[in-house]
């Protein structure tokens, strides 16, 4: 299949793709997603197929307008109006109980549907004017690190689908924060830019996910593409957590090591420290006071990493305060929850 590559001023033809049940990867505000029409089952088999991804890990259905909303779920809840109100449009996705609307390929043979409505004007043009509702998971083959620039798309799918939306780097970087609200309390399954804190302003209570703070692995976490393995680069990355200094006398003595058996390591650190490593490549995320930055050079730094053929990563940990724990809940998948303390 030809892939074209489309600049973000023509949406007619990638809206008529949409229509016509063909697939278009778009930038959003978090990640560039991988779209089709939501209520066309076909158009759902084919994002599973490009991805590589298993069906019965769900799509999110994206929307322009609030009314379709009330279109495709049985019930729109206060606390749910209440958190569209707050964070729509905007890096957030809501769980509810579907109806008869979108197809079950889309919702992965669930009967729940997540939905959201991004802030980003390409993606909202693309659903408006291919009067379309647009299921779309992150535009990478499954497993890779979400692509944060049309380049990363190109990488993962070209050939494999109809065409792709150039509208350079986006500017969040990590996906959406999911939010169940089918149980008693709202949860939170994905954290994202919108945190925990965010919602129990709007919500009164809310709690994470047991499955995503715990290192246990038994304790499954409650959205199917959360227990997957993801994000993880080719080398092996591992996490130094500890104060500063001891930090970064931990990781020099571990790339000292590195180096005298000829592996190719390479360290993760902030603006504030990259220039206290020595003997091994430093990729500096950003600035330890910009966590923007480090959200927003996550996923391109993983990537580089492969690029590079680097063996072995030791990460700084990136606890920032308001998206520290979205940044940490990826850092630490990629790194197969291996922490070393210093
Ligand atoms: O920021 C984002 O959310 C991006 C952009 C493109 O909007 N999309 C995205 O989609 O990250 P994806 O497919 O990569 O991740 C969707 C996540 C998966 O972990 C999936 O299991 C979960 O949402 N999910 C979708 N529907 C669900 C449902 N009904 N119940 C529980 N989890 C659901
Ligand atoms: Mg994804």
């Amino acid at each position: 299949m030809n892939t074209i590559i489309i600049n973000d001023n023509n949406i007619a033809v990638p809206a008529r793709i949409i229509r016509e049940g063909g697939l278009v990867a778009f930038p959003t505000e978090t990640v560039y997603g991988l779209g089709g029409d939501a209520k066309n089952p076909e158009a759902s088999k084919k994002i599973y197929a490009a991805k590589g991804r298993p069906s019965d890990n769900p799509l999110i259905v994206h929307i322009a307008e609030i009314h379709q909303l009330y279109e495709i779920v049985e019930d729109v809840p206060e606390a749910a109006l209440k958190l569209a109100e707050a964070f729509w449009p905007g890096p957030m996705t809501l769980i509810l109980k579907k109806n008869e609307v979108i197809p079950k390929e889309t919702t992965g043979g669930l009967d729940t549907v997540a939905v959201r409505l991004p802030s980003h004007e390409t993606a909202q043009a693309l659903i408006r004017e291919s009067g379309c509702m647009i299921a779309a998971p992150s535009a990478n083959t499954s497993g890779r690190p979400s692509p944060t620039s049309a380049s990363h798309v190109v990488e993962d799918l070209e050939g494999k689908i109809d065409a792709i939306i150039d509208g350079g780097d986006v500017e969040i970087g990590l996906e959406s924060t999911i939010i169940d609200l089918t149980g008693d309390t709202p949860m939170i399954l994905r954290p994202g830019y919108v945190s925990l804190e965010d919602v129990k302003r709007v919500t009164g209570a809310a709690e994470m996910d047991p499955g995503i703070l715990s290192e246990n692995e038994n304790v499954r976490p409650k959205a199917p593409g959360m227990r997957y393995r993801h994000y993880a680069p080719k080398g092996s990355l591992i996490i130094v957590e500890g104060q500063q200094e001891a930090v970064i006398a931990k990781i020099n003595a571990l790339t000292e090591e590195a180096a005298k058996t000829g592996q190719r390591a390479a360290v993760l650190a902030t603006a504030e420290t990259a220039d206290r490593y020595r003997g091994a490549k430093v990729y500096n995320i950003g600035s330890f006071a910009r966590e923007d930055e480090i959200g927003r050079n996550l996923y391109r730094t993983l990537r580089t990493f492969d690029e590079e053929n680097i063996e072995l990563i030791y990460s700084e940990s990136f606890e920032t305060p308001h998206i520290g724990q979205a940044i940490m809940n990826r850092l630490l998948k990629a790194a197969g929850h291996r922490i070393i303390k210093a």
